[in-house]
């Protein structure tokens, strides 16, 4: 039997304010003509673990394929590194995509890895799940990913490289203008040798799509609708969600799947911290979530209007994943 390993360290307890997430759910219910929520609040407790399921449902590829693709190279993704680079990642879920980059890396060097999370539970998984691998040393970040990454680079000392890496093709969670933001306000942070691991889930048939988003069981389903429990919940509202479905839907425009919860009648709701009262009408919905799909080749463009070169790309072609290094000269 092996002991289990020794509790890593939480570097910043600091989280998202019951104020921000008030003014965030107020600005996002008021909002005309599309009601909505900003993605990053499914994934309290409830959330990240009904997140964890749908991981490992057999309409939901993206996990997987990703899996499989880190298991396939991370021999050669870890050699296309530079010799003695820190890992930091951002939304590190529960680490066990990053296990196999991590078991490369330290079978090379002991390293140091810096998982950086909004959700404690998440993170806290995360660490109890990579603890076992030797001669590593993870120090996670309760922090936006932005705000986690500013300090991970700016408590390095000088000559030490980074290695980020964005995986799970979370990056498709941000509207495509703002996902170019994103990767530049990244490579802000970043010095020349510094790279950048980016997952990108591809573009794949409409019905596969919609199968992977609004699945058999209802896993996501549920956890699109436990943001509204969540919101009763944390923000003293009266959501009944009985009132509402779930919805996952292509839209072709910015190839992306989009998930609403759609009011099965007129509904009123109050939400107490908010100060917020609203109506909605029956059909009506409020927009949770998108997730953009990419073309692989796509990907050396965008790296490249954020400054970043693309200098390889790993792409799993069964369920359609690809993988890409980019790298700051
Ligand atoms: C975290 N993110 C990449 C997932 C996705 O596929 O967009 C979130 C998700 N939403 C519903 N299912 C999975």
């Amino acid at each position: 039997m092996t002991l289990p390993a020794p509790r890593p360290a939480v570097a910043d307890p600091a989280r998202s304010s019951a104020s921000e997430f008030a003014a965030d759910v107020r600005a996002g219910l008021a909002r005309a003509p599309q009601k909505e929520l900003p993605s990053k609040y499914l994934y309290d407790e409830v959330g990240s673990a009904l997140f964890e399921v749908i991981t490992v449902l057999p309409e939901y590829g993206v996990t997987r394929s990703e899996e499989k693709l880190l298991t396939r190279y991370a021999s050669e993704i870890v050699e296309a590194l530079p010799a003695d680079v820190k890992v930091a990642e951002l939304g590190s879920g529960s680490g066990r995509k990053t296990r196999r980059i991590l078991e490369a890396l330290c079978r090379k060097r002991p390293t140091s890895y810096y998982p950086i999370e909004i959700s404690r539970a998440a993170l806290q998984l995360c660490q109890r799940e990579l603890a076992d691998i030797e001669r590593i040393s993870i120090v996670g970040y309760e922090r936006d990913y932005l705000a986690g990454l500013a300090e991970v680079s700016r408590q390095r000392k000088p000559g030490e490289q980074l290695c980020v890496l964005f995986l799970g093709s979370t990056i498709g969670n941000f509207v495509r203008l703002a996902a170019t933001r994103f990767l530049r306000d990244i490579r802000a942070m970043l010095r020349p040798g510094d790279t950048l691991l980016l997952g990108t889930d591809l573009v794949k048939p409409v019905d596969t799509l919609v199968a992977a988003y609004d699945d058999a069981i209802g896993a996501t389903a549920a956890f699109n609708l436990n943001i509204l429990s969540r919101i009763n919940r944390e923000l003293d509202a009266d959501f009944d969600l009985h009132d509402f479905e779930h919805v996952a839907r292509f839209n072709p425009d910015v190839r992306s799947i989009e998930m609403h919860l759609r009011a099965k009648r007129d509904v009123h709701v109050h939400v107490g911290a908010a100060r917020l009262d609203i109506d909605l009408q029956e059909g009506e919905t409020i927009w949770t979530e998108s997730s953009h799909k990419y073309h692989a080749d796509e990907i050396p463009a965008i790296a490249a209007d954020a400054g970043f070169t693309c200098e390889h790309q790993w792409v799993e072609k069964d369920w359609g994943f690809a993988e890409s290094l980019l790298a700051v000269h």
